[in-house]
């Protein structure tokens, strides 16, 4: 099983980009937020608890998230590749990741690192919500909100998987189509 992390800032492009992988690489695509959303739309405890925390355009608690990812481990235990979207954000999420794959004679191959620049991102964001109705995307503070949570609590675990020389930084302000020739040309060298 190959895992690979789409890492990068609230719109730096890793949903729409794990997307495209999924099509040409035929990987499981995971998402955090998007299971959260699903909570939230199923009205669960779980969700009721992570909508505080998304509205305001914060992390969730990490205790939530690792269940979350751990449940879905265990009943994909066969698929080709992983490709987790908006997972870790915290260091002690990273960590806990490597000791679930551990357990499962499996590792992290590689770690792509969208680079964008905060004012695209918060321009792209703010578009999105335009249409979206995505609460955190609803205004400007939201967003920079989310992308302060980046720089502080997220962009820490680019350095972990950096002294475990697996990080590759992408351009990401390019077209959808130009970045993913450039993660293509990374992920051809895994598969
Ligand atoms: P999540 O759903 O993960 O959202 P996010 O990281 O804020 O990511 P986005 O979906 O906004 O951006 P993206 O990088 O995927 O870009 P996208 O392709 O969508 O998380 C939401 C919330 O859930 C968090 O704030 C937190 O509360 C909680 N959460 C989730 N995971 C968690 C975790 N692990 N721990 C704790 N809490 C967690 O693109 C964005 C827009 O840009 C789109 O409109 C797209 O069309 C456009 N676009 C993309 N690429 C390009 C391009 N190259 N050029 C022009 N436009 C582009």
């Amino acid at each position: 099983m190959i895992n690979i992390i789409l890492f990068g800032p609230p719109g730096s492009g890793k949903g729409t980009q794990a997307e495209n992988i999924v099509q040409r690489y035929e990987f499981l695509h995971i998402s955090t937020g998007d299971l959260l959303r699903e909570e939230i739309g199923n009205q669960s405890s779980l969700g009721l608890e992570a909508r505080a925390f998304m509205d305001k355009g914060e992390l969730v608690p990490d205790e939530v998230v690792i269940g979350m990812i751990k449940d879905k481990l265990e009943k994909n235990r066969n698929v080709k590749g992983i490709i987790y979207d908006g997972f870790p954000r915290t260091v002690e999420q990273a960590k806990a990741l490597d000791e679930l794959l551990e357990e499962m004679d499996s590792s992290i191959a590689r770690v792509l690192s969208l680079k964008v620049t905060d004012n695209i991102l918060v321009e792209r964001l703010l578009k999105r919500g335009a249409i979206s109705g995505r609460s955190d995307d609803r205004n400007e503070e939201v967003i920079r909100n989310r992308i302060g949570e980046y720089w502080n609590k997220t962009a820490p675990v680019s350095r972990f998987y950096e002294e475990k020389c697996i990080l590759k930084e992408i351009p990401g302000e390019g077209s959808v189509d130009d970045t993913f020739l450039l993660l293509s040309y990374q992920l051809d060298k895994l598969v």
